[in-house]
């Protein structure tokens, strides 16, 4: 959701440093980006509509200069044109400003900057915020004008700011993640608090990968923190100050050593980063596994003495989150609420400090999650974070994390984190149960068969079928149990990437209601189990093949009604886990075959960062 980079150090090549950091943030926004570049007392803004991977430099691309920054947009306010995209300048062009966020209040700021003549040029909410800046700067010190700026801003944000005539660059926070990137950090002193910290280069990212060639110090930001970075006196390297928005006292940080290799994400011989995720959860669900049973069994019992549990995530983990209700229901004979991340704050009424708040999050960063901690803060609920991204804003605001290992994660239709975090609540249903052992070895059975079956040649199976319905209009897909979930997941995931209409729906239902959507050839994909449901399912398949639908089985075993069979392993608990794998490949190959980028599908970002 917008990716920012900025750098100040000690190399003349900013501007390039900067473009190659936002194409690694590509998958935060792709609408279009820009740069800014501090050429003597100026401040150069170039930028285009369009991707950041297609863009093209040339020997004059770039200006000699050790401070530059861009972004990378995804539009909130505004349509997609030049004008509307990052850097934004103030009217004066003194101030230079890239921003992720949204600025709530930016129609009255607005309002009060043009009864002061302040013309603005674009329609983003984005554009008040160097109008402030410079509008503070004639009162106050250049840190001042951007601490006074932040305290003013309403909503979820982080900017970027540089001031024509500074070799300064100043960054604040309040919602939306900023990381600083430290070269050469000198005195190596990892556990201690520091309110000043010395280093070759300064970087600025809304996530690691931007800057990871560089260095892997980093001290993370949190809401209501500024940071100020500057040449020394010197003049031989750099200083980051930081300092609380709301009273610009100093405050002290820790700078944080990352684990590079996990940090990295190459996508190797593979076409998309999609499929390689896809491939690479032969042995994700393993990683996920292992778990330190100490916290997981401490979660568990968080669980049995809570007065209410909830879970919540967003999109592909919401439904993650609603395979929690079957699971802990079937495995753990207990109730769990499950609700979306932004209907949380509907639920106040039921709050108090022995509630339990599960938060599912592959990036920890989706605002919709960090509204609900907050509100979780204040009702002193306990929290849990399943989160994928070490590090994160979730991750640092839970009680307890599991953590998800499932490696970065580029293409935004998430995959690999799915299946782990299944894995995960899989696993704690069993804990909560008392029987860890068992959810273990049902889990290691699942992820060894999927060793097994997912191979190029069950690709290749998957593509044939993509072939057959990569014309249609709408599919449909239906489930019972935990995988209705999954029925509802395998419709986020087509919809995402094939941009086919596709809906899911628990089994039963299609007879009060959706079968009148069926018509001849119109495909309904079923997970079709074994035992006890499978009977039932069947026949809601057949209703459908009776009014011309064309049917496409997930099951471990076929049937006369399929038209397509999808094979999948029977395993029992980690159902769920096995059956949305094909899912995933199906789409990826109806992305590719209707000619549309899995990676970064349209109007999508990796995380969604605004409420
Ligand atoms: O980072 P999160 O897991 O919190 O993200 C939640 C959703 O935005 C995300 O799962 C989204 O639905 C994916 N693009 C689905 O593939």
């Amino acid at each position: 959701m917008c990716g920012i980079i900025a750098f100040l150090g000690n190399r003349d090549n900013a501007g390039k440093i900067v473009v190659d950091g936002l194409k690694k943030l590509e998958y935060r926004g792709y609408d279009s980006f820009g740069f800014a570049e501090k050429i003597g007392d100026k401040i150069r803004v170039s930028k285009s509509v369009g991707k950041i991977s297609e863009f093209k430099e040339t020997a004059k691309t770039f200006a000699k200069t050790n401070l530059a920054f861009g972004h990378t947009r995804w539009a909130t306010h505004g349509k997609v044109n030049r004008v509307n995209a990052h850097p934004h300048a103030s009217a004066d062009s003194k101030v230079v400003v890239v921003h992720n966020g949204i600025v709530e209040n930016h129609a009255d700021l607005r309002k009060m900057l043009e009864k002061k003549g302040v013309k603005f040029v674009s329609e983003t909410d984005t554009e008040v915020i160097p109008n402030l800046i410079a509008d503070f700067l004639r009162k106050n010190s250049p840190r001042e004008a951007v601490r006074k700026t932040a305290q003013k801003l309403v909503g979820r944000f982080a900017f970027v700011a540089a001031i024509a005539g500074e070799s300064k660059l100043f960054a604040a926070r309040n919602g939306s993640p900023l990381i600083l990137g430290i070269e050469k950090f000198y005195p190596k002193s990892d556990e201690k608090l520091l309110a000043k910290v010395d280093g070759s280069a300064f970087f600025i990212g809304s996530d690691v990968p931007a800057f990871l060639d560089f260095t892997h110090d980093v001290v993370y930001l949190d809401d209501g923190e500024l940071v100020e970075i500057e040449e020394s006196p010197t003049k031989d390297h750099f200083h980051g100050h930081f300092f609380e928005i709301a009273s610009g006292r100093p405050i002290k940080k820790r700078v944080i050593s990352i684990d590079l290799k996990a940090s990295r994400a190459e996508k190797g011989d593979f076409t998309h980063f999609m499929l390689k995720e896809i491939f690479e959860q032969k042995e994700t669900i393993t990683r996920a596994l292992n778990q330190d049973e100490k916290q997981i069994e401490r979660v568990a019992e968080l669980i049995r003495r809570s007065f209410g549990t909830f879970f919540i995530g967003c999109g592909t983990a919401g439904k993650v989150c609603a395979t929690a209700e079957y699971l802990f229901a079937k495995i753990a004979r207990r109730h769990v609420n499950v609700i979306f991340g932004s209907e949380f704050d509907t639920q106040e009424a039921f709050l108090t400090d022995r509630t339990l708040l599960i938060a599912v999050s592959q990036s920890g960063e989706t605002a919709d999650i960090l509204e609900a901690y907050k509100i979780a803060k204040q009702k002193k609920v306990k929290t849990v974070g399943v989160v994928n991204v070490a590090g994160s804003s979730v991750a640092r605001q839970s009680d307890v994390v599991l953590p998800v290992n499932a490696g970065v994660e580029k293409a935004v239709a998430s995959t690999k984190a799915t299946t782990a975090q299944l894995a995960i609540l899989t696993l704690l249903a069993f804990t909560v149960a008392g029987k860890p052992e068992e959810g273990k070895r049902v889990l290691a059975e699942a992820a060894s068969s999927i060793n097994d079956f997912l191979n190029p040649r069950y690709s290749a199976h998957l593509e044939k079928i993509a072939r057959k319905i990569k014309n249609v209009e709408s599919l449909y897909i239906i489930g019972k149990g935990a995988d209705y979930p999954m029925a509802l997941e395998a419709a986020i995931k087509l919809q995402e990437v094939s941009y086919i209409h596709a809906e899911g729906f628990a089994a039963g239902e299609l007879k009060h209601g959706p079968l009148a959507l069926i018509t001849k050839g119109t495909p309904l994909i079923a997970f079709v189990p074994m035992g006890k449901f499978r009977a039932d399912v069947l026949s809601n398949v057949a209703e459908v093949k009776a009014r011309g639908g064309r049917i496409i089985g997930v099951s471990p075993k076929n049937d006369e009604l399929f038209d397509e069979w999808i094979r999948v392993p029977a395993v029992g608990a980690a159902q769920p886990i096995v059956n949305i794998i094909p899912i995933q490949l199906l789409a990826y190959h109806l992305a590719v075959l209707r000619k549309n980028n899995p990676d970064l599908p349209r109007n999508l970002a990796k995380s969604v960062t605004v409420k």
